[in-house]
């Protein structure tokens, strides 16, 4: 376990002296212990353009109930006005929308000096993304997102200033004990040599030690991002020359290379109503299912009907190529029906 700190760091390229766990509950078990830890010092700005970060001003609004709160939020396919971002105050937000295919194109935006503290939920970027560490101070992901690893843990790192206000501040809620990463005004050591605060999964541990020996193997993050990027720009080509399909994020620089998000532009579909819409790509996804050539690529439930398709570092750009002529086949089939 402190073998996949250990390499977790180093592979990313995080910063030495920033603190790295293994938690419980994956992503969502990582973010929810940093923000039920650290917020309610001070107002946030929290950022919203997709499912996952509108799940976050969930747990702002209803749950910590915190009332200095700037909601910035932006449509599917968008991202809202970054230069608004006050990094006096915490800033939440999420490194790459999965389910609109949106990310942040850097993090010019957050104060190098701040006083607040940034807090990003970078689980469908890391691996694949560069990732400017110095600007973030609670940075979560977990292990099947990006190196397709066995599901189980989250993992949290954690810059100097986040250790700082976790050993300073006491947040006025009660905290569960698997949320509980500081004691007596100390944060616990042993959690970032390993230890884990409940039984955690060796099998999952040593699967995602298989995914970083891998990593490794093929030339570390430089070549997960250049494979990615690469997946995206197969799926670039493919799009400037098919008019049935476009992608969601209309800006190339806030576009993703992990979660690639489609959108469907022919006329006949899109003068369809929404519960039509559904049917023909479930339709479409079923066909290509059926052939055994794609599964769940239909976009998610809560953003636009679509198609999103995986180009993480661990897909094989020939992959992607070889599914292109098959969506064609499957968008034809669907419009003769
Ligand atoms: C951006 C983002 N946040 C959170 C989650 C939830 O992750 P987990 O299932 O690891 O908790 C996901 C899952 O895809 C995600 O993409």
């Amino acid at each position: 376990m402190k073998k996949v700190i250990d390499d977790s760091q180093r592979i990313l390229g995080i910063p030495e002296d920033y603190l790295v766990a293994i938690v419980p509950a994956s992503d969502t078990g990582a973010f929810e212990m940093a923000m039920w830890t650290m917020l309610g010092e001070r107002g946030i700005d929290v950022l919203a353009w997709e499912s996952f970060g509108s799940g976050w001003v969930t747990d702002i609004n209803e749950q910590l109930k915190i009332d200095d709160v700037r909601l910035m939020e932006a449509a599917y396919g968008e991202l809202p006005d970054l230069s608004q971002v006050d990094s006096s105050r915490d800033v939440i937000f999420t490194w790459n929308g999965t389910t609109s295919g949106v990310r942040v194109p850097d993090a010019n935006w957050i104060d190098a000096d701040r006083e607040g503290l940034v807090f990003c939920d970078a689980t469908s970027a890391l691996f694949a993304m560069d990732v400017d560490w110095q600007k973030l101070d609670a940075v979560t992901w977990s292990w099947q997102k990006a190196l397709g690893g066995e599901a189980a843990h989250g993992m949290l790192a954690l810059s100097p200033r986040a250790v700082e206000r976790l050993e300073r501040y006491t947040p006025p809620w009660p905290l569960p004990k698997i949320f509980r990463l500081a004691k007596s005004g100390k944060v616990s050591p042993d959690l970032f040599e390993g230890s884990t605060i409940n039984t955690p999964s060796l099998l999952a541990v040593e699967d995602h030690l298989a995914g970083l020996r891998w990593a490794d193997s093929i030339g570390g993050l430089t070549t997960l991002i250049s494979r990615s990027q690469a997946n995206l720009a197969c799926l670039n080509d493919w799009v400037a020359h098919t008019d049935w399909v476009s992608f969601l994020a209309k800006d190339p620089a806030i576009r993703s290379s992990t979660s690639i998000c489609l959108a469907i532009e022919d006329p006949w579909f899109t003068d369809q109503d929404p519960a039509d819409q559904q049917g023909i790509i479930k339709q479409m996804t079923s066909l290509l299912e059926e052939q055994e050539v794609a599964y769940d690529i239909g976009s998610y439930r809560d953003a636009p009907v679509g198609l999103r398709i995986w180009g993480g570092g661990t897909v094989n750009t020939s992959d992607i190529e070889t599914l292109l002529p098959w969506l064609d086949w499957a968008w034809d089939r669907t419009c003769q029906t």
